[in-house]
């Protein structure tokens, strides 16, 4: 154990605990803090014990014992109390010293809390980790905004203990300044809810509409985790539809009533905001609020019928076509979470590391999946692109599936099988393609009953008309007048 501490950690719950545990595995000496003291003595003396960890029982102690600059993590309740406990930690430190949040924070607090500690000369980190418990102790993905200065300094701490890709890459890079690491985070945990919506939405087809039993199901999913859909997600769905509880698949005994902790919300009310359409995120989540009113459904169901369909066609080809559409309506997600990000990037002058992200989000985390290479690779070649589906490979691949896609959403629809995400990407895809939209006739709408004027496909942009549509109102424009 050296004589002053690398870092030391606030907040001795499991992922506390886990982190210091993953950090004294790769030799750094660690300060373990909580604000309930008898929870030191129990880990110091318990999972601790014989590693290079020791206890603080006080503030003081804790900041005595860190080496220059001082690295201080805190695992605690988001919210207040790290509020509460960056103001204990103040009067402590000095100029250079180091906070690091790494709870499960909203952005916009990671703003604000950069910009007061380095208005006082501190710097800050907010960080994402991702991977639960046992990421947290063998390796998470970790993603780190704040202050830039701050960087060098965690970088070893950081990439030392996260998960690292097949090529021995960490799954840990500076994300961008102030809340972006959170921010990343949040958008992380929104694709997290899109990519388990499709695959329910796969499930429930296969299920309901070709009556395939869980066994070959399984297999399935076994056989798409080989190819390009090879995720996280995917695997565990694998596991889950083998597993049995007295012969019977456990599955279907499971209620179907999602939660949510409202991560994947905050993604979607953001988009909203920045006026950013993350249409299959927003579905993911409505779908869920939908499926908790349970027994509004079993009610309407006795009410409302819908088509009786009988599936015919070929079952393999269907399956296929299911994997096409599942394929391309990631890629649609991935596209919409990547122009969050860059609007993000935008609205706060975030300098944000596009491909990096892809490359944190490769392994260690619910998302990570074979398919984050290529996004990686995308930024690489043109860390300004504007979209996603606007790279060759992207571009290529999602022509290819187009075809499958169209026919399982229109099945789908046929059938009346539910398929929000499924659907609502191929909606975005066939709306961002298309060089002329429906909204020539929205603007004339908004004219005629509100003044609010329209800008012409034979005048120059910026130029803004307003037509007198009935002859009864005026020639005033909103801009000059609120009707
Ligand atoms: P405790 O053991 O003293 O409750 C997860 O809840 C972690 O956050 C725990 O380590 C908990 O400490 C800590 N925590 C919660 N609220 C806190 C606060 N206001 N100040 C410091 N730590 C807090």
């Amino acid at each position: 154990m050296k004589e002053k501490s690398d870092i030391g950690l606030v907040g001795l719950a499991v992922m506390g605990e886990n982190l210091i545990l993953n950090m004294a595995s790769k030799g750094y000496t660690v300060t373990a803090y909580n604000r309930s003291t008898e929870k030191v003595e129990k880990f110091i003396n318990g999972r601790a014990d014989g590693k290079s960890i020791r206890g603080a029982h006080s503030v003081e102690e804790l900041v005595e014992s860190l080496a220059k600059p001082r690295k201080i993590m805190l695992m605690v309740k988001a919210g207040q109390a790290v509020d509460d406990f960056i103001e204990q930690l103040i009067p402590h430190l000095d100029k250079g010293d180091i906070i690091i949040d790494g709870g499960n924070t909203h952005y916009p607090d990671t703003n604000r809390r950069t910009e007061y500690l380095e208005s006082k000369g501190l710097l800050f980190i907010g960080t994402g980790v991702s991977g639960g418990e046992e990421g947290a102790l063998t390796g998470p993905s970790i993603m780190p905004g704040g202050s830039p200065a701050a960087w060098e300094h965690v970088k070893p701490i950081f990439q030392d203990i996260s998960a690292k890709v097949d090529d021995g890459s960490p799954c840990c890079d500076w994300v961008g300044e102030q809340g972006a690491g959170h921010f990343v985070k949040m958008v992380h945990n929104g694709i997290e809810y899109g990519d388990m919506q499709l695959i329910c939405e796969a499930y429930q087809l296969m299920k309901d509409l070709l009556g395939m039993s869980h066994d070959e199901m399984h297999e399935v999913f076994a056989e798409w985790n080989e190819g390009e859909l090879n995720s996280y997600l995917v695997e565990i769905t694998r596991d889950i539809l083998a597993y049995k509880e007295d012969g019977e698949p456990l599955v279907e005994k499971i209620l179907d009533k999602a939660g949510q902790k409202g991560t994947g919300k905050w993604t979607g009310i953001i988009a909203l905001d920045m006026g950013i359409p993350l249409t299959l995120i927003g579905e993911a989540v409505f779908a869920r609020c939908l499926s908790a009113q349970k027994d509004e459904r079993v009610e309407a169901s006795q009410v409302l019928s819908g088509p009786k369909v009988k599936f015919e066609g070929d079952k393999k080809a269907f399956v296929d076509d299911l994997r096409q559409a599942l394929l391309a309506a990631k890629m649609i997600s991935y596209a919409q979470g990547y122009a969050l990000m860059r609007e993000a990037a935008r609205e706060f002058g975030w300098h944000l590391n596009y491909g990096g992200i892809a490359l944190m989000w490769r392994g260690g985390c619910i998302i990570r999946s074979g398919f984050l290479d290529n996004i990686k690779q995308a930024f690489d070649k043109n860390g300004d692109l504007k979209n996603l589906l606007l790279d060759d490979y992207f571009k290529g691949k999602i022509e290819a599936a187009q075809d499958g896609w169209r026919r399982i959403a229109a099945t789908a629809i046929s059938s009346g099988i539910p398929t929000p995400t499924i659907t609502s990407a191929l909606n975005y895809f066939d709306g961002y393609r298309c060089a002329r939209l429906p909204a020539n006739l929205l603007q004339a709408q908004r004219d005629y009953f509100g003044a609010h004027t329209y800008e012409r496909v034979d005048k120059p942009r910026g130029e803004h008309f307003h037509t007198n549509w009935t002859g009864r109102g005026g020639d005033t424009a909103s801009s000059t007048y609120n009707v």
